[in-house]
């Protein structure tokens, strides 16, 4: 969608400018980009298969991301288990899962499917494929799966479906609850002056401009307090365009006022494209790894 970008000011002299020009950056930003993956996207077609067919024929597999299918042998470490093919009896022919998320134990003798790349187990390619992760296989069992297929799982799922590798939604942080705290003021007020300026409402439409105004005024102070510039002027654009919309409040100008409302939005979108990252629950956080 092709957002105005201008809040119009009725009195000359009043140089707003200035501020109208950095809208064309938010404007490009918001052209129909795609969601990112998420962050556990294999780089490669997942390829199916079963436990069985692996440790019958490695080698084909090697460097692929699979989805492989079996029934949990044993359970050999907090976070890693090995999988074959029969529930009922060891086949001897084991593939290794290493889950380093692992919740908890897989269900013994339950199937499982797991997700992530097949290597052969190599414990220094393992330190390179999995950073921070500690190999804690005892070293008899290293000596027993060198060499053989190993899954480096990211995703364990359960007969009841459930992925037990997956980390839980870390709380929000102090940071993010004091930014939580400021944004749950803005929509209100957008609502709110929104409506005011259709039912021509002069005070109503001043106090939203003015709530918008002192949230956005936070809402800068944090982000320079991180000393992020670009959130910092977004939250600064957001600002005068309250700005605008008080000063043609001001003048009477309902109209020129409006004007101000979609590029004040398009400022919560910019910052929201950017550094606002929705978890699976359904919050929010500050977009980590920036
Ligand atoms: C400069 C950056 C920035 C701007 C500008 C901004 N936001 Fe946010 N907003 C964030 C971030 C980051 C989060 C997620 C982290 C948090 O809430 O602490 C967030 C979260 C939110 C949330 C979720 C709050 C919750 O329930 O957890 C709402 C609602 C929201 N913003 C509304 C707005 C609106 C409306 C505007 C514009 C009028 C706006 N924001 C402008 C950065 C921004």
């Amino acid at each position: 969608m092709k957002r105005s970008t201008k809040s119009t000011i009725t009195v000359a002299g009043v140089a707003l400018a200035a501020f109208l020009t950095s809208y064309t950056a938010i404007t490009a930003e918001q052209g129909g980009q795609a969601p990112p993956p998420a962050a556990n996207t294999p780089p490669k077609p997942l390829v199916p298969v079963a436990a069985s067919s692996v440790a019958a024929n490695p080698d084909s597999y090697v460097g692929e991301y699979v989805t492989l299918t079996g029934a949990v042998e044993a359970n050999l470490t907090k976070t890693s288990f090995s999988v074959d093919q029969d529930k009922t009896k060891s086949t001897g022919k084991d593939v290794l899962v290493l889950a380093p998320t692992l919740q908890k134990p897989a269900d013994a003798n339950g199937y499982v499917t797991v997700i992530g790349q097949l290597i052969k187990f190599d414990p220094a390619e393992v330190a390179t494929k999995l950073k921070g992760y500690t190999l804690d296989l005892s070293a008899e069992d290293q000596a027993k799966f060198k060499g053989k297929p190993v899954v480096l799982a990211t995703a364990v799922i359960n007969t009841a479906g459930i992925d037990i590798a997956k980390l839980p939604i870390p709380p929000m942080s102090a940071e993010e609850l004091s930014l939580q705290k400021i944004m749950t003021k803005l929509p209100p007020a957008q609502a709110a002056l929104r409506k005011a300026l259709d039912g021509k409402d002069m005070n109503l439409s001043k106090e939203q401009a003015n709530i918008l105004k002192a949230a956005f005024t936070e809402t800068e102070a944090f982000w320079k307090a991180k000393g992020n510039t670009e959130a910092t002027n977004w939250a600064a654009d957001g600002k005068k365009h309250a700005d605008a919309i008080l000063i043609n409040l001001g003048l009477g100008n309902i109209d020129a006022a409006k004007t101000s409302v979609t590029p004040l939005g398009g400022t919560c979108a910019a910052c929201h494209g950017k550094y606002r990252e929705r978890m699976e629950d359904g919050t929010f956080r500050i977009k980590a790894g920036l």
